[in-house]
């Protein structure tokens, strides 16, 4: 790295509610999930990212804490949050301490954001070192880095499903004609999990065993053609109070998830009838564009496709799709400014 690159520092940030990445020079250098590990006596930052991930669920219940600072899309601990953005951005420099003295960040935020939210966010970038912040709202993001051309006059359906939000965006012309953000993915999912394993299997598991399954079997649609192997889920019997282990199959996580994704099936029914109709006939040919980690579910594209009656593709990489985006719009400054504000 020159001495230029060092004082002249540009990255793109998605601060995700599940996991954050970072893209400097094209390249995606950070990729950790969104956790901070802290003593909660002294209020150090003893672990984040994948590192504070491995203590989640198992930390002793009186100095160590893990949290997550983003919920539902948005700042839930600013503090933390800032910890969080500070030492990601840390880990891209050469010298960890080293805080380049014009550091331009794009970071995406969801559409449903508010301004009070918004400014968390920009406030957290600010007070972890960056000098010069612009937000791009995540639909926007996502779409660029599928590859869509967005500024061009034909209505695209986007369909972002997160850790915290479901986004749902019609973009047309460079600009969010409509869009509908629900608080209903990936974490819902796994709280779903949870929820199940407690009333059919008697059992109580963690967030991050119940993600593990979601992974292993998790499906929106009740017969697939190609099944995955069922799943050992191992957790606490409620009854006994012992450690057991319960095989899951990918019907019965049909079954756990099945409500979540009618909520999100709505929310893109609802954000369709929303639709101005010119917009309509262009998604009516090119269809709807999944993102996100949701996106990976088994059978949720086959789901939406049946419930819409369009074609439903799912974007390369879907979990980095939005920060892909992030990443050309910043490098592409001029091209896609008034996408950035
Ligand atoms: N194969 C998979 N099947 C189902 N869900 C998955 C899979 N892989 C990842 N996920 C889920 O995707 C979610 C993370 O997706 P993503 O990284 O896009 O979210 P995020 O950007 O951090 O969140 P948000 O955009 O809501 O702030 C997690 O809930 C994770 O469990
Ligand atoms: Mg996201």
């Amino acid at each position: 790295m020159g001495l230029l690159s060092l004082f002249n520092k540009e990255i793109a940030m998605d601060l995700g509610t599940a996991n954050s990445i970072v893209i400097y020079n094209d390249q995606v250098v950070i990729d950790e999930p969104s956790i901070v590990a802290y003593d909660r006596n002294t209020g150090e930052i003893k672990a984040v990212g994948k590192e504070a991930q491995l203590m989640e669920g198992r930390t002793d219940q009186r100095n160590l804490e893990t949290i997550r600072p983003l919920k539902g899309g948005v700042i839930a601990d600013y503090e933390m949050a800032q910890h969080l953005i500070r030492r990601l951005i840390g880990m891209t420099t050469i010298s960890r301490s080293f805080m380049p003295p014009s550091l331009k960040m794009v970071i995406c935020i969801p559409s449903g954001i508010t301004n009070v939210e918004e400014r968390a966010v920009r406030e957290a970038a600010e007070q972890a070192g960056a000098k010069e912040i612009r937000m791009i709202h995540e639909p926007m993001a996502a779409a660029v880095g599928i590859g869509i051309d967005v500024l061009e006059p034909f209505g695209h359906m986007i369909v972002d499903i997160g850790g915290g939000t479901a986004e749902i965006a019609v973009i047309s012309l460079g600009g969010i004609v409509c869009n509908n953000s629900i608080r209903v993915a990936g974490d819902v999912f796994n709280q779903n999990v949870v929820d199940y394993m407690h009333k059919h299997h008697n059992m109580v598991i963690g967030i991050p065993t119940a993600e593990r399954v979601k992974i292993a079997v998790g499906s929106a649609v009740s017969e697939l053609e190609d099944p995955p192997e069922d799943f050992p889920c191992k957790g606490r019997d409620m009854m006994t109070g012992l450690p057991k282990e319960v095989t899951i199959n990918y019907k019965e996580m049909q079954h756990a998830l099945d409500k979540s994704i009618t909520q999100i099936e709505q929310a893109i029914l609802d954000t369709l009838a929303q639709t101005p109709p010119e917009l309509a006939a262009d998604i009516y040919k090119t269809g709807i564009y999944l993102a996100g980690g949701g996106a990976l579910l088994r059978g949720l594209d086959e789901r939406i496709s049946s419930k819409t009656k369009l074609q439903v593709h799912i974007a390369e990489d879907p979990l980095r799709a939005v920060a892909r985006g992030t990443g050309i719009a910043l490098k592409n400054f001029n091209r896609y400014q008034f996408l950035i504000k």
